[in-house]
């Protein structure tokens, strides 16, 4: 009897900028055997140059121009609906630099996957490399975490970290991080595929075989 085929996993990536952790992503699908296919790669903005290296690979490509909207109820209703068509399993903000509205979030509950350039809870928001330095950290990281309403907040899958040096300026520490961001979403994007997360009714995640999930 045939091996029954297993079905791949399917992921929305949306983006604002230039999309390294998306092509990084793309890539490892490729490169690692992981039982995945994105769907689409969409941006608020026909700007985003990672737009053009996703079309370059053949992947269909979106964009939701937020400006295009008077709100953004509007624009998340937009949004939503080019995402909801390609019935993917996880949406992954990738560098996607909208907040997004508890309408958008709800209809894709327990689904949305954001990479944050901080060690949250430490640092929400923009600046985070610049704010690691000011308060002297000796560690910086990336989180990788479920989206809820509130922002850069939501259950932790994973955290990566890098060394603050004596010397830092927040443009070289975040070249340092985002190597590691990359190898986070990477394996976060590998576990979701293999059907390895699981997130509680209680809001904590469990990675099934896993036990420590922290990566440098
Ligand atoms: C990354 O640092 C990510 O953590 C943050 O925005 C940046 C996006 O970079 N949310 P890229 O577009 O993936 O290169």
């Amino acid at each position: 009897m045939p091996n029954a085929v297993k079905k791949k996993c399917r992921f929305v990536i949306l983006i604002s900028g230039r999309g390294s952790n998306m092509q990084n992503i793309v890539q490892a699908i490729g490169t690692q055997g992981i039982p995945a296919k994105v769907c689409a790669v969409i941006s608020n903005s026909d700007r985003a140059t990672g737009l053009s290296w996703a079309r370059d690979q053949g992947l269909q490509t979106e964009v939701i121009a937020h400006k295009d909207y008077a709100t953004r109820a509007q624009f998340d209703n937009a949004l939503a609906q080019c995402v909801q068509q390609y019935q993917p399993d996880y949406v992954l903000l990738a560098g996607f630099m909208r907040i997004l509205t508890p309408a958008f979030i709800n209809c894709f509950q327990g689904r949305i996957i954001n990479i944050h350039p901080s060690l949250l809870p430490l640092f929400p928001g923009l600046n985070t490399h610049q704010q690691a330095i000011d308060a002297q950290l000796q560690w910086h990281g990336c989180t990788v975490h479920f989206v809820t309403p509130e922002l850069d907040s939501g259950p932790t899958i994973a955290q990566g970290v890098v060394p603050v040096l004596q010397d830092d300026s927040a443009d070289t520490l975040a070249a340092r991080l985002l190597p590691v961001e990359h190898k986070v979403y990477a394996q976060v994007v590998d576990w979701l595929a293999q059907g390895q997360v699981t997130l509680t009714p209680d809001g904590r995640v469990v990675v099934e075989g896993v036990a420590h999930r922290g990566m440098l």
